[in-house]
């Protein structure tokens, strides 16, 4: 059932364009409107959110955040779930969103049975139909990205991304001009990541560097920041490489540091107002000598003589880049533990779902 792949996590990683086009169809094309959800997120004036999450699902959060500011124009608070459930919650929100693939894990669970006391409304986006947080929560959105059986999550992550997408569109808030300009993003995403998934070339030599080095960090920007963080826990997770993901601003407040000749940089960029600001920050990488990767839509001419591989990517709109960007991270994580005999499906010391605190 690996259907003709070495491993899980290059079926699931295979799988995605038609996840994602198959959640087109069925949800956004039709036009339907998930009435409950887009009622709170109307209110005026607007409820305060929540998003909690672990690992993966956390980064998930974090886009999410960005994305319902900047489109919404609602404030988001995103924590990690195994935070929110220590510290005391002074003014509980109305809506928490809850993003969990497993719909098990302990410290997801936890913090939904707190929210619930304080009569928080509970969102679930979840994968796995019937689940605990499912049980737990008022309303769940599922990711349909069907069973997920690597370790680490890759289709499960493109298809949370994919339903907060289908979130910001359900909304009423969202302005006419954004939701077309994000129908026809989502509409093409699937051909780019296809277009990703066949040219594998740069990303297959950039891993098999990366298989020589002994720590790698990786640096984003904006929507590609929490990108950065998910291509170095996939990293670490299935090479056992140390990974470091930053906000590419945040380098030189202490992790420029680490940069040197051995430490290569990867750089996650997508085209909008941050390009200028991490050309800038890869310039300042290049004098250090680290050696530079960058990920970057096709034709990106500033990077010419600046990077020493260039993982060349589909122009897609920028609001859908973190999906794309997650996929090279994806693949390039995988065939680095390829290189290095790693038993991708089931890295050590971890287990699929977190049941325990
Ligand atoms: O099932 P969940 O989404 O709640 O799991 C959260 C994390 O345990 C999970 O995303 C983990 O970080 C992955 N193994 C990362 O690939």
């Amino acid at each position: 059932h690996k259907g003709g792949y070495d491993h899980f996590m290059i079926k699931e990683i295979h799988e995605q364009p038609r996840i994602i086009r198959e959640s087109n169809s069925t949800s956004i094309h039709s036009g339907v409107k998930d009435a409950e959800l887009s009622g709170i997120l109307s209110l005026d004036p607007p409820p305060s959110i929540l998003i909690l999450a672990c690992g993966t699902s956390y980064h998930a959060g974090l886009i999410a955040k960005y994305l319902v500011e900047e489109l919404l124009g609602l404030s988001v608070n995103v924590e990690l779930a195994s935070e929110f459930n220590y510290h005391r919650h002074r003014t509980p929100e109305a809506l928490a969103i809850v993003i969990t693939q497993s719909g098990e894990t302990a410290d997801a669970l936890l913090a939904m049975r707190r929210l619930r006391e304080h009569g928080t409304k509970l969102l679930a986006i979840t994968n796995v139909p019937g689940c605990t947080a499912s049980r737990l929560a008022d309303e769940t959105w599922y990711t349909g990205a069907g069973p997920e059986i690597s370790v680490a999550a890759t289709k499960s992550f493109t298809a949370q991304l994919k339903v907060i997408y289908r979130l910001l569109l359900s909304c009423s808030r969202l302005e006419r001009r954004d939701f077309d300009r994000l129908t026809l993003a989502l509409r093409l995403l699937p051909s780019a990541i296809q277009g990703v998934l066949d040219n594998q070339l740069e990303i297959r030599s950039c891993a098999k560097y990366l298989a020589s080095c002994s720590g790698v960090i990786f640096i984003g920007r904006g929507l590609n920041y929490p990108i950065a963080l998910e291509g170095a826990l996939k990293l670490k997770e299935v090479a056992y490489i140390p990974s470091q993901g930053y906000a590419a601003g945040e380098l030189k407040h202490g992790p420029l540091a680490l940069v040197s000749k051995t430490t290569p940089v990867v750089a996650v960029l997508g085209r909008d107002t941050t390009h200028d600001a991490m050309l800038t920050t890869l310039r300042e990488i290049k004098v250090r000598g680290a050696p530079l990767i960058a990920i970057a839509p096709k034709g990106d001419d500033g990077l010419d003589g600046l990077a020493d591989y260039i993982i060349p990517r589909p122009e897609v709109d920028n609001l859908v880049s973190p999906m794309l960007n997650a996929v090279v991270l994806q693949l390039l994580a995988y065939y680095t533990a390829l290189e290095l005999g790693c038993p991708i499906d089931m890295p050590r010391n971890l287990a699929k779902s977190v049941t325990v605190e």
